[in-house]
């Protein structure tokens, strides 16, 4: 048969289905307080829907069983089993990637890592954190906070990702221009492949030329050559002095100006600059019913965050920043957080976008790499695409989209092309696909800046990869996977 969701798709038919056989040896291996939830025995105690849809409530399988095993030795006895029974699976962490990664197609088994949560070990000296798959982002967080350390990676999804779903994605979040990439900053995996060959390369490394560096393939594999259960990551020293400005500006020239000016002057203690439009921060204003930090209205607003070591000497330079901006005319007002508080505030008008964008219904999203000079033309030429189609309306009711809105990580040219709609709409989807697509790659732009390509960017791999690349990702996929059965129907 072929999916509701995805009529395009069908069934592969040299899958098996699930048999009663089949959840009794996973019952056997798991044992019955295993987390095991099985929509198709009678002792299920847990609701399957969660792990069958995405965060946008896009995506939807229609899987059975969900599987949560608690080490690395039964990750791998559940894939030895599946491989010899032609049965694929699902690796998921938090469900909160944004591609239709994350949850079936069909019947796949969903296997979640939630249940491996422990830290294994830490070295203060080298920063240098090992860990089980299965950690939630903020509960690794806190956990090196409390030794003065820091993940290199956050993201607003922090309370439920986890640390293995990041890895897997290779999420960016909001401060890679300061921490680099998890390509960079994981130093080890410990993965198993579809057949339940343990990988060990848990290496603590920083240094270590030895031939082809596998762990790289299972970075950003989106869980397509096997399953991630442990990672050792180098983690940077957390900074005692952070200080937070919120700013607004009259346009796009003037954002690319001052982030040219936070570079030079603020240097090694920049850790964020990130890039709101108006629309975007309008939306979170009405949608939480809160005043927004600054009373002038703009087409533009920009967050710094400075991350150092000296509070009165980083207050200053970004005082002196804002200050110097300002009366440069580059910037038309700003504020500085002076607590806590204020810091969480002036984040949260950036974080909360995500969330105020699915409040009437959907959101298609585009998550784009371009060239930093031209990153906001996209959103004008988008915003002029939707209106000449009729599509768009914030007011009439009876048009699919309400608004289309920019925002992202400008210090690594990485554009959020979003837009918010009272409904999914073919009409839409025409208008922006493959419109969004060809204008990056007319650009040499990426289609999935750090989303990953999931099945929503499953046809657009060509837009930012030659034939060759491909080709020889089938290879590598090939490889891993002979069967198939890892994550099938995906990108790959
Ligand atoms: P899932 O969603 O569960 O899985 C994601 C993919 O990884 C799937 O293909 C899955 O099969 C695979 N996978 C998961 N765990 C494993 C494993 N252990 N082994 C092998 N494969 C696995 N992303 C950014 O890059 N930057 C952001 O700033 C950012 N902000 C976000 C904000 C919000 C509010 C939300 C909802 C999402 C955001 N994301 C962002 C998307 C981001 O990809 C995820 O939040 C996160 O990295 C996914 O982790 P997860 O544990 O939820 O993985
Ligand atoms: C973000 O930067 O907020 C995330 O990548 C999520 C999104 O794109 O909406
Ligand atoms: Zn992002």
């Amino acid at each position: 048969y072929t999916s509701d969701f995805y009529p395009g798709i069908k069934r592969n038919p040299n899958f098996a289905r699930l048999t009663p056989e089949h959840v009794s040896f996973f019952k056997s291996l798991l044992g019955s307080a295993s987390g095991l939830v099985d929509g198709v025995s009678t002792d299920a105690t847990e609701d399957i829907e969660p792990y069958n849809v995405d965060w946008m409530r896009k995506y939807r399988g229609r899987a059975t069983l969900v599987l949560k095993p608690e080490s690395t030795e039964q990750v791998s006895r559940i894939l030895t089993y599946c491989n010899n029974n032609m049965l694929a699976v699902v690796p998921q962490g938090g469900n909160t990637g944004l591609v239709g990664g994350s949850v079936p197609v069909f019947d796949e088994i969903v296997i979640n890592l939630q249940r491996m949560n422990k830290i294994r070990s830490f070295d203060d000296v080298s920063g240098i954190l090992v860990a089980d798959a299965g950690v939630v982002l903020e509960v690794a967080d806190n956990y090196l906070a409390e030794r003065n350390h820091m993940f290199p990676l956050d993201l607003g999804a922090k309370g439920s990702c986890q640390i293995g779903g990041n890895v897997a994605t290779n999420a960016g979040g909001l401060r890679l221009i300061r921490y680099g990439s998890l390509h960079g900053n994981v130093l080890g995996v410990e993965a198993v492949l579809p057949d339940g060959t343990i990988l060990d390369d848990l290496s603590k490394l920083r240094k270590n030329n030895t031939g082809y560096d596998i762990k790289q393939l299972f970075i950003g594999g989106e869980g397509t050559i096997g399953i991630i259960t442990g990672i050792s990551v180098f983690c940077p020293q957390r900074s005692t002095a952070v200080n937070v400005a919120y700013f607004a500006l009259d346009s796009y020239k003037k954002v690319q100006e001052a982030f040219k000016e936070a570079k030079t002057q603020l240097s090694e203690i920049l850790s964020a600059f990130e890039l709101m439009d108006g629309n975007s921060q309008k939306i979170v204003s009405q949608v939480r019913g809160r005043k927004l930090p600054l009373e002038s209205e703009a087409p533009f607003y920009c967050l710094i965050e400075t991350s150092g070591s000296n509070t009165d000497h980083d207050s200053q330079k970004l005082e002196n920043f804002l200050e110097n901006v300002m009366s440069s005319e580059i910037v038309s007002d700003g504020v500085l957080a002076q607590d806590q508080t204020q810091i969480g505030d002036l984040w949260s008008c950036r974080e909360g976008i995500p969330e105020c964008l699915g409040h009437w219904g959907g959101v298609y999203k585009y998550d784009l790499s371009i060239p930093i000079t031209e990153l906001y033309d996209l959103v004008t030429a988008t915003r002029g695409r939707l209106d000449a189609a009729g599509l768009m309306s914030a007011s009439d009711k009876s048009l699919p989209v309400v608004d289309a809105v920019g925002y992202g990580h400008m210090g690594d040219s990485n554009l959020h092309l979003n837009v918010a709609t009272r409904r999914y709409d073919k009409k839409v989807e025409e208008a922006l696909e493959p419109f969004v697509y060809e204008w990056v790659a007319e650009r040499d732009g990426s289609v999935s800046a750090e989303h990953g390509l999931g099945i929503a960017k499953k046809d657009y791999i060509g837009y930012s990869r030659n034939e060759t690349m491909v080709k020889l990702m089938k290879q590598i996929k090939d490889l891993y996977d002979p069967k198939g059965i890892m994550n099938p129907y995906k990108y790959i």
